[in-house]
């Protein structure tokens, strides 16, 4: 990654947590572009992108946007919002599950109570067979997202897995771990501003260590996510899980909504499993700003839409 590259993108991540940019881009941002990136503020909006997908053969992971909440009452209400959402897709035979944020539980405010929310949630997607992911939030809060899920395993609550991300040297060890527990995981390059001497530094090293982790999943035959929109590293997981004989029911490829969705068609049509992210919610704001810090030409997309207005 280039200089200017790295410095627009560490500009837009601080912009990500700032609150006050955050209400102003609340007034317009839907208006703006943000719903190429997110299917709406309503649970009943973002159920109708889910049947569209499940339509085309692509499978979805739900999320209700909300992260680093202030009070505890909000996690309550995101729990018990999240509890309804499992109900509505087992009812409508959606085919669909879950994925939530562990500071949107409360983690940085309370974590017995965190834990007690995601407790009620994975124990309510266990009784409906469906599942919960946990995504990966920045390094602070790595330690206890996988303890937590560790601790769920341990009381027999197994529907429920996390996210690994290649950027952080960690992972390889993590992956190694949760590999041995059996825990179900998504890998993904990395999202957030983290700090240097916890990450890789070019975009080679993570690439090459997102193979890494790959293949030392699919070697192992535990359920492995491979969420990117990087052609050549779904290239290469589709030729190694060959070479291999891996059958493709041990993988499934994630995408986010609206990000390369030809691609999520093609490999569905193509007989992979794909699982597209479905972000709705009110809070929607440092979501779409990460989208835009992935890809600058994001945001040229944005800023042409508010000029056409
Ligand atoms: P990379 O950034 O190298 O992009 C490869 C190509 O894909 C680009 O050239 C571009 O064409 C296209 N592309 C990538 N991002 C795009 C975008 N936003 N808009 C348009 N085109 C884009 N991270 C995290 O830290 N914790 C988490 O829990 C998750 N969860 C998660 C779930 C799912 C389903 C996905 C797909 C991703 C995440 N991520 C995440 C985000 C992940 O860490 C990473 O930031 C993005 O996926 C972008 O990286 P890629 O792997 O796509 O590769």
């Amino acid at each position: 990654m280039d200089i200017g590259t790295r410095l627009f993108r560490s500009a837009l991540l601080a912009l990500a947590g700032n609150r006050v940019v955050g209400k102003m881009a609340h007034r317009y941002g839907m208006k703006l572009g943000a719903s190429r990136f997110v299917a709406g503020e309503t649970a009943d909006e973002a159920l109708l992108q889910i049947r569209r997908l499940n339509a085309k053969g692509i499978s979805a992971t739900l999320d209700l946007l909300g992260e680093s909440i202030r009070d505890l009452a909000e996690a309550d209400r995101f729990k018990r919002e999240y509890i309804t959402l499992l109900e509505r897709i087992h009812h409508d035979a959606l085919d669909s599950n879950v994925s939530l944020k562990p500071t949107q539980m409360g983690l940085a405010l309370d974590p017995a109570a965190c834990y007690a929310h995601i407790r009620d949630i994975v124990e309510k997607a266990q009784q409906l067979t469906n599942f919960v992911r946990i995504d990966m939030e920045n390094s602070p809060y790595t330690d206890d997202t996988i303890a937590m899920v560790h601790r769920l395993h341990a009381e027999g609550l197994t529907r429920v897995g996390t996210v690994i991300q290649a950027y952080l040297y960690r992972s390889r060890l993590d992956v190694r771990q949760l590999t041995k527990a059996k825990v179900n995981l998504r890998l993904v390059k990395g999202a957030y501003r983290e700090l240097g001497h916890l990450t890789y530094r070019s975009m080679d090293d993570v690439n090459a260590n997102m193979k890494r982790l790959i293949r030392v999943r699919l070697d192992a035959g535990v359920y492995t996510a491979v969420a990117t929109h990087d052609e050549q590293i779904i290239a290469w997981t589709k030729t190694y899980a060959r070479r291999n004989g891996i059958p493709a029911s041990r993988y499934e490829f994630q995408m986010l909504y609206g990000v390369r969705v030809p691609l999520q068609e093609q490999l569905a049509r193509e007989g992979y499993k794909v699982r597209c992210y479905v972000p709705y919610g009110r809070m929607w704001y440092p979501y779409f700003v990460r989208r835009m810090a992935e890809r600058p030409a994001n945001l040229w997309f944005v800023l042409k839409n508010w000029r056409d207005r």
